[in-house]
């Protein structure tokens, strides 16, 4: 991989074909192969990302989250450990999963502790307090399932609809 210049990258390991741009901070993360890492995210330890993710800028994943393969996460989505966080002291960390092929919109925050389904769509903007089941979609503020989206293609983890596709 060639490094980006303005990256802090430290104790992480970083699969074949993936790609980390400039003004990211990884720390003791792992990132499987051919997964997008844009400009400024920032990962803390112990965090795993899955192969073929992409991650796009302005993402906050800390430690406990753990996000499968083929996941997508829009621009500007935080999610969280401590769900009664202060300055100091001692805090209980609640871990997060989102799992294979899930896609999280914009904006959206991600509530400590809970688990998005395979599959799973977030709408923009969203708040998730709760699970979220497998190929649910879910929006709003807290998040509720209003619908569910067919389930990708085995073989390449894209949609096998007809719709138009335009690479990203
Ligand atoms: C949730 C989502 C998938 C719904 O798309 P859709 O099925 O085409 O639905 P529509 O846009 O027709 O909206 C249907 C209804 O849901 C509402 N809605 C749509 N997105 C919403 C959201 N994120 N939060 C709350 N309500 C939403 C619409 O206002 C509409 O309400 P109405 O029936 O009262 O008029 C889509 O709006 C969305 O948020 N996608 C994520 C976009 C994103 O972040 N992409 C990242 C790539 S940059």
């Amino acid at each position: 991989m060639k490094r980006p210049k303005y990256s802090v990258i430290k104790k992480a390991t970083i699969g074949r074909d993936s790609r980390v741009y400039d003004q990211v901070n990884l720390y003791g993360c792992k990132i499987g192969k051919n997964t997008k890492i844009d400009s400024y995210v920032y990962i803390e330890e112990g965090v795993s990302i899955g192969d073929n993710c992409k991650i796009r800028p302005f993402v906050f994943i800390p430690t406990g989250v753990v996000i499968e393969d083929n996941v997508f996460i829009a621009p500007n989505v935080t999610f969280t450990n401590d769900k009664h966080p202060r300055a100091h002291g001692e805090w209980t960390r609640l871990n997060t999963r989102v799992k294979k092929n899930a896609s999280i919109g914009a904006g959206s925050t991600i509530n400590p502790g809970v688990q998005i389904g395979e599959n799973a769509l977030i709408g923009a903007g969203s708040v998730v307090t709760k699970n979220v089941p497998d190929n649910a979609i879910a929006v709003g503020i807290p998040a509720r399932v209003v619908g569910s989206r067919p389930a990708p293609d085995e073989q390449n983890g894209h949609l096998s609809s007809s719709r138009v596709r335009t690479s990203r």
